[in-house]
């Protein structure tokens, strides 16, 4: 299986997730657009989606799956999302498509995470994929003095995220401890989210492999 079928694979084997008449908070990237074609299948079963990018909300709508403010929802069940890289403990990095603080958001509303990955994601020690992070713009050059000073080297990205904010890809960063890690980014001043997941992690984690989809709940990963 190629990297792309066992996105899709992954994104199919996600729908077992997904509660009857609830709502499902909807995340960004490949491997999630896979997830929304297999949601289009049963869209008539589900009261509808929150989504946590612009890209993500258009292919909703075009599936003709309705799409809700998170303002307006009581109740979100599950939210499905991807991930750049994940360690045997569910910490992760996102934000490799730009939209890790609305992926933030709609994780921290949600009953419980699953994330869907290919194999290639899934690391012993996150850092090798330069990790995001959204800063309000007039203070991106004091957040990049700040995460050289942690021992990475900030790239600007070419691109504004949904909330109008610049995003600082860092590279070269040896992340031993992903919680403090994220809790230290947190605390400079201008960062509006790094795109380390672990105060919230994932609860589930389907992983594609050649031999098809493996899923694990947190910490009973092997
Ligand atoms: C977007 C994300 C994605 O979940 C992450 O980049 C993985 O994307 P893909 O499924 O395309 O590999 O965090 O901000």
């Amino acid at each position: 299986m190629s990297a792309d079928e066992q996105k899709r694979a992954t994104g199919e084997a996600a729908l077992d997730y997904v509660e009857p008449g609830k709502l499902v908070g909807v995340g960004t990237g490949s491997t999630v657009n896979y997830f929304i074609e297999a949601l289009a299948g049963i869209k008539d079963r589900i009261a509808g989606a929150v989504s946590s990018s612009q890209p993500s909300t258009d292919r909703l709508r075009a599936h003709g799956i309705p799409v809700y403010e998170l303002t307006e929802v009581d109740d979100l069940p599950v939210y499905i999302d991807g991930a750049d890289e994940i360690t045997p403990g569910f910490a992760m990095t996102k934000g490799g498509g730009g939209a890790l603080t609305r992926e933030k958001i709609v994780a921290a509303v949600a009953d419980s995470f699953v994330c869907i990955v290919d194999e290639s994601k899934c690391v012993e020690q996150l850092g090798a994929f330069p990790l995001p992070v959204e800063v309000i713009p007039m203070a991106r050059r004091h957040v990049a003095d700040a995460l050289a000073g942690l021992g990475g080297e900030p790239v600007l990205r070419e691109m504004r995220t949904d909330n109008d904010n610049d995003i600082l890809d860092v590279h070269g960063l040896s992340i031993a401890n992903p919680q403090a890690l994220e809790s230290a980014i947190n605390d400079i001043a201008g960062v509006v989210t790094v795109g380390l997941f672990t105060h919230r992690g994932a609860d589930h984690l389907l992983v594609g492999s050649p031999n098809g989809v493996r899923s694990y709940h947190a910490n009973e990963r092997t």
